[in-house]
């Protein structure tokens, strides 16, 4: 039986994966499962209802060796550390791993199989080895539109993202809530008196937003509940930011056409939601295509998305980090053509990004390989 060995499954897209897991019955296949950790070696593993070794020393290249396919959801500073020299050892195993480390290499593929199946398929023949989730809001755009791509409707498209604060991590999300908590705090008595002025109201949140009481640490020293911040990742040297650089490079890269790629731009900007990403997209398709055809482009390419009519309640009420977060579901709506012509499209699309933005992708691969 095929030894999987599983590090950084107790963070939180390591947790979402177990979960993932769990519901879908994946341990239950025959396989071994082998649980390392940085911290605790030697501790009991999680219950998976399988008799499965203590834990393993994530750390140890001979324990790391012994496994076929280890999944790593540890992060990128594990990646960079042991990835080459575990190879370097002459191990020959499948690396499927979350952080975007490798992604760019060319001995990786970066999976997302209802997009890229045939893609990954060819890459198990040929001997690719390294399997790489996708960023996650590159991947919750190919969910949303990958019938646009697929029918190579696609002549350009701009993405103006509404990225959740899981993105940057747990403590992110634990930031952005204290921040909410403190501003409510300060807000109490306002709210408690009805007839207190509002603009009071704002000039008080205002300055203790903007004061040292407000915590901001993980958020690079800036406010973000009530607030937004329009830079995730790393500057590039062409102006855009990493997260911007990464909608054009790994969406091609995923769509095999590196060499002839498809120009996709925009701004990505973090918001006070906690785990869903959303997107605001405006494609130039390469010809007039009628609505009704291009909701059954859209709608048709996986069972996933969920194309949503261009009409106010259904809009309101499905369309929203409130109602997609915690499930699988991509819905798409606000498709419209745009008084620019017939060939511009508009489109606005959530997903979950600890879900099909992190785990699920990584998951699907640990099941094609094991297959
Ligand atoms: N870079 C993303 C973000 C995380 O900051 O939201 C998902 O890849």
């Amino acid at each position: 039986m095929p030894k999987v060995g599983f590090i950084g499954w107790r963070g939180m897209v390591g947790s979402v994966l177990m979960d993932r897991m769990h519901r879908e019955g994946d341990f239950l296949k025959s396989f071994d499962p082998v649980f390392f950790s940085t911290s605790q070696v030697g501790e009991k593993a999680p219950d998976i209802g399988k008799d499965i070794p203590l834990l393993q020393d994530a750390y140890s290249l001979d324990e790391l060796a012994k496994q076929d396919i280890i999944v790593s959801c540890q992060g990128g500073g594990y990646t960079e550390k042991i990835h080459g020299r575990l190879r370097k050892t002459g191990w020959k195993g499948y690396w499927i791993d979350a952080a975007s480390t490798l992604r760019m290499k060319d001995t990786s593929l970066i999976v997302l199989d209802p997009v890229n199946r045939k893609g990954i398929d060819e890459a198990l023949d040929s001997g690719v080895k390294d399997f790489i989730g996708g960023n996650c809001t590159v991947s919750l755009m190919l969910m949303g539109l990958g019938g646009l791509f697929q029918h190579d409707l696609v002549e350009w498209l701009t993405s103006m993202t509404y990225q959740a604060a899981s993105g940057s991590g747990a403590q992110n999300m634990r930031e952005l809530l204290k921040q909410m908590q403190l501003l409510g705090h300060v807000s109490e008595p306002f709210l408690d008196d009805p007839r207190s002025s509002i603009l009071e109201l704002d000039k008080k949140v205002s300055e203790f937003s903007l004061s040292s009481n407000m915590p901001r640490e993980h958020f690079g020293g800036v406010p973000l509940a009530g607030s937004l911040i329009p830079w995730i990742d790393k500057p590039m040297d062409n102006g855009q930011s990493k997260e911007e650089w990464k909608g054009i490079s790994e969406t091609n890269k995923i769509l095999g056409r590196s060499d002839t790629p498809i120009p996709i731009d925009g701004t990505c900007v973090r918001i006070g939601t906690l785990r869903c990403h959303s997107q605001a997209f405006t494609i130039k398709l390469k010809k007039d295509v009628p609505l009704d055809e291009i909701e059954d482009i859209i709608s048709s390419h996986n069972e996933w998305v969920n194309y949503v009519p261009n009409l106010q309640e259904e809009t309101m009420n499905t369309l929203s980090p409130a109602a997609v977060t915690g499930t699988l579901s991509i819905p798409v709506g606000r498709v419209r053509k745009m008084s620019m012509g017939g060939e511009f499209l508009n489109a606005f699309s959530v997903g979950d990004q600890l879900l099909w933005g992190a785990a699920e992708p990584i998951r699907r691969m640990l099941v094609i390989a094991l297959d």
